[in-house]
């Protein structure tokens, strides 16, 4: 038995030591978390993957060792052999998984020194992201770290278990590739062999994955990377993952409950429950009533339209926006009317922001209803604002007055700012939702044309098909969002397997056939060529992972992101590159 123990460099983790290893000798490996000084005793905290196990080192048992033990210093990783015994009564820390016993320590080996790190190896440790990221490696020594990879693993695992059991194919698609229209930038690469043409890599595998219903696949998935060169957020990254699924001979209520079963059991690694059946709100819903199209739907606030009270107004501003195409909206924050000038001031600040000239307000107090505007507005105006926010006493009226988008948008931001300021928003709360009915096009005026709301394979709802041609702002797409807690997880749509159905949106969307085939001529060959009915989905596992463990940024969910800047902190790309490999390519700086 002993022999066995020392020839090993491991015999078991730390966390597998317990109560019933009494008396037992091990050999655990790790790194040095902490050590402390009593004098002829020596106590060392040993964290590895799985967890931390105190040694102490007795100079009355192993002076050797206890002298090496002296030396140690943090994050040395050590090799250590010792028996395990039960800590003293007064000495077992429950908050521990190993707080019940400890390694009389006997022998030590140090397997690899370490300076001393730049921050503390724990959680809540002070220090800022920068030097975070420099020292990625340390960083995801710390337990919350370490265990958001795991979390990411297990998502990983669950997801190719559920789409494996169900039939569909994991197939990899290229990343040196051509252009794929999402909406972003491309990220580009240039040919050594074909000198002067780029590649671009994806922004998502769509093309691929209508290609391979094709191909005659059924069902594909893929995790799959992807890249984006668009400002970066919070909850972006230029490079993230996407669990991307296609399925052929697609019915969309089948499907999307399919993909809700599949988020139920990725939840279920947090021991989240979700419950079938999510509700489905239209994206005109979710941008009257949220002023967004993923709304955060753990608490209420809705947005209103109070337009028609204002369409004889002696209050200029309102009566004109209102009678030139624009709307007054509004919102009632319960108990807020005892807010300050300064506050409501800060408020004016967040929906300027977004564009709105203005914050109205209205206090609703026992003395009556205090407002700058309310001396030019009548009674029955106030009584019918009054009635149509659901105001009571103490309560505040907020109303921006402009375009429709200015003014549900920047309440929509003002809405979540009051959520979190006035602590509305439950953090246990895990709200799923569809937004569908999303319109096929929107207006890009600075280009003057139509754009893809998402990309252009979307199929618009069959039943709007016939207004493509004369009111194509109209058309509803047949698209989906997967939406939790205000933030959008997963897209999809389901996708036009038609040419002329393709040529014709590729025309709405100005894009000239030329172009088209130029660009997209490969899949529109495919559809030539019997490609079945078909549509799919990408969920943002990052941005899933992110959620799952209540994690504020993309960033601590990705092993090795990027900063705000694009760039990484840890390897310093992106970097410069020699004369000779320019030159090989045949490419010029011009900077
Ligand atoms: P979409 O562009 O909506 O759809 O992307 C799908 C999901 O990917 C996540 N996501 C991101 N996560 C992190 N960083 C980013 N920069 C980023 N961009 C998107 C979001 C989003 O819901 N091909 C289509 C899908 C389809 O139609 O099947 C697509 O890529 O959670
Ligand atoms: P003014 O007449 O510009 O001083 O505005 C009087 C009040 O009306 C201020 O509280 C403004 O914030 C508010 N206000 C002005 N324009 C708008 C608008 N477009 N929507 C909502 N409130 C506005």
């Amino acid at each position: 038995m002993e022999s066995n123990v020392i020839n090993k460099l491991r015999s078991n983790k730390n966390a597998e030591i317990n109560k019933d290893f009494i008396g037992e000798k091990v050999v655990i490996c790790g790194w040095v978390q902490k050590r402390r000084d009593h004098g002829s005793l020596i106590f060392i905290d040993i964290r590895d993957r799985s967890g931390i196990v105190q040694v102490v080192f007795d100079q009355s048992i192993s002076e050797e060792a206890f002298e090496i033990a002296d030396r140690l210093r943090s994050e040395y990783v050590v090799k250590i052999e010792g028996k395990v015994r039960a800590r003293p009564n007064d000495n077992i820390n429950p908050e521990m998984a190993t707080g019940e016993i400890e390694l009389e320590g006997y022998d030590i080996e140090v397997l690899a020194e370490s300076e001393t790190p730049p921050f503390l190896i724990e959680d809540n440790a002070d220090v800022g992201e920068d030097l975070r990221l420099e020292y990625r490696y340390l960083d995801l020594r710390r337990p919350e770290m370490r265990d958001a990879l795991k979390t990411k693993h297990l998502v990983m695992q669950k997801t190719r278990q559920f789409l494996t059991k169900r039939d569909y194919w994991e197939v990899e698609t290229p990343i040196l590739t051509r252009s794929t229209p999402e909406g972003a930038r491309d990220y580009l690469v240039p040919s050594r062999v074909n000198k002067g043409k780029f590649y671009a890599l994806p922004q998502s595998p769509q093309l691929f994955k209508q290609l391979l219903m094709s191909s005659g696949v059924e069902k594909y998935f893929q995790i799959a990377r992807c890249f984006r060169d668009e400002d970066l957020r919070a909850n972006r990254q230029p490079e993230f993952t996407q669990i991307d699924i296609e399925i052929s001979f697609f019915e969309q209520d089948k499907f999307m409950l399919e993909m809700e079963e599949m988020i139920k059991d990725i939840f279920a690694i947090g021991d989240i429950e979700v419950d079938l059946n999510f509700d489905r709100i239209t994206y005109k819903e979710a941008m009257d009533n949220y002023g967004s199209d993923s709304p955060d739907t753990r608490f209420g606030m809705k947005i209103k339209d109070l337009s028609e009270i204002f369409t004889e107004s002696k209050f200029n501003v309102f009566r004109n926006i209102v009678n030139n195409d624009g709307t007054v909206r509004g919102l009632k924050v319960s108990g807020g009317a005892d807010f300050s000038r300064g506050q409501i001031d800060k408020l004016e600040d967040v929906v300027k922001t977004y564009g709105a000239k203005g914050l109205a307000w209205f206090a609703f107090t026992d003395e009556g209803v205090k407002s700058p505007i309310a001396k030019f507005l009548s009674e029955e105006e106030i009584s019918k604002l009054k009635e149509k926010l659901e105001v009571e006493n103490n309560d505040l009226a907020l109303l921006v007055a402009a375009d429709y988008k200015t003014s549900v948008t920047s309440l929509g931001h003002l809405r979540l700012h009051l959520g979190e300021k006035l602590n509305l928003i439950s953090e246990d709360r895990f709200d799923f939702l569809w937004v569908v009915d999303f319109p096929l096009f929107h207006y890009n005026d600075e280009e003057d044309r139509l754009e893809s709301e998402h990309h252009p394979f979307t199929a618009p709802k069959v039943e709007d098909i016939d207004l493509l041609d004369d009111d194509p702002l109209n058309v509803r797409a047949a698209a989906y969002d997967m939406v939790l807690n205000g933030e959008e997880i997963g897209g999809g749509s389901k996708r036009i397997h038609r040419r002329s159905l393709q040529e014709k949106v590729f025309r709405l969307l100005k894009i000239s056939k030329a172009e088209a085939d130029e660009k997209f001529g490969f899949l529109l060959k495919a559809l030539d060529y019997g490609t079945p009915p078909h549509g799919g989905v990408a969920f943002g596992l990052d941005r899933i992972v992110m959620i799952l463990t209540g994690k504020d940024s993309i960033r601590d969910v990705i092993a090795f992101p990027k900063n705000q800047k694009a760039g990484s902190l840890l390897t310093k790309a992106p970097g410069e590159v020699s004369k000779s490999q320019l030159d090989e390519l045949n490419l010029k700086l011009d900077i």
